[in-house]
């Protein structure tokens, strides 16, 4: 049971936990108006502290979509954290009004404070370069959407793994399924923290390497990701290291005929627009299914 629960990394929720949201995502796409008010009179707070396109998009339209309302900010000024208010007495207060709280936050470990202070559900939306869970659900979502299983496959994930909390959440999620291989494609300053590749060791298969042309034909998923700009001290190693990885035609060509490539997105310049076309090349509409599946995990938390 997922009523009242938060959600702040993805293991928070069992195996079969998931898979039954993944069904429960799968009946909203075949049947979309058969939930149009079951959050009806329901209200969820929208609290961004940093930028966000698709996490807020889709979330809100998730609960609008559900017959439900949201308020909330994407602009932390105008709230009394402006005036020094505590993350945890916003937190009590906001809990007072809604029935769950979505939350973003440039801070590690803002989302685990928050689900401390609060007596309703709190989903963390992306905690600093820590973990973004609600991404991961998406990830999965698509994967089984298109591979037909979360089993078997070698993942490659290429580019921030250093500060990537998309990628932290991923690996953290696909550890748990049977044969995960993963390939980890990085320039040395953007290695995979040691905190995440101590949890694999001794269970997990997986190589790291900084040559993503070389790997391309073993890959069944590809994971690209954004160099995190707001995460570097260092604005000139940040410029040196942003266009690192360029997924073009070329490499492309290497790729198997069934590979999946991924992106939470935004993309900057790692993957070339000229490959967006490619059938293979699913991120938009990866983008589209995590409406779909933070539908299903709004049903689930708030036990409607
Ligand atoms: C990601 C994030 O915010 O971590 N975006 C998203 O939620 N889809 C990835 C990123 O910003 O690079």
């Amino acid at each position: 049971m997922l009523k009242g629960r938060h959600l702040i990394v993805p293991t928070d929720f069992t195996v079969d936990e998931l898979n039954d949201l993944f069904r429960l995502a799968d009946s909203i796409i075949a049947n979309p108006s058969n939930y149009s008010d079951v959050c009806k009179g329901k209200l969820m707070a929208s609290l961004f502290f940093e930028p966000s396109t698709r996490t807020k998009f889709s979330f809100d339209a998730a609960m609008y979509r559900l017959g439900g309302n949201v308020l909330g900010f994407s602009d932390p000024n105008t709230s009394s954290a402006a005036k020094g208010e505590s993350l945890s007495d916003t937190t009590k207060t906001i809990a007072n009004y809604v029935d769950l709280i979505v939350c973003r936050s440039p801070k590690e470990g803002a989302a685990k404070l928050m689900s401390k202070a609060s007596s309703v559900p709190i989903i963390n939306a992306g905690d600093g370069g820590h973990q973004h869970p609600t991404q991961t659900l998406t990830d999965l979502l698509t994967i089984r959407y298109y591979k037909k299983s979360l089993d078997n496959h070698v993942v490659g994930v290429c580019g921030d793994l250093k500060f990537g909390r998309t990628i932290h959440s991923l690996v953290k999620a696909l550890s748990r399924y049977d044969n995960t291989r993963f390939i980890f494609i990085s320039p040395e300053e953007l290695k995979m923290p040691e905190y995440v590749t101590k949890e694999l060791e001794g269970k997990i298969e997986f190589v790291q390497t900084d040559n993503l042309d070389k790997v391309m034909d073993k890959l069944d998923i590809l994971y690209m990701s954004r160099v995190q700009r707001e995460r570097f001290v260092s604005e000139e190693e940040y410029l040196r290291l942003k266009d690192y990885f360029i997924l073009d035609q070329q490499k492309m060509q290497k790729a198997k005929s069934d590979l999946i490539v991924m992106h939470p997105l935004p993309r900057v310049n790692e993957i070339s627009t000229e490959i967006d076309n490619d059938p293979r090349c699913v991120y938009f509409e990866q983008a589209k299914l995590g409406m779909y599946i933070r539908m299903a995990l709004i049903m689930r938390l708030l036990g409607v």
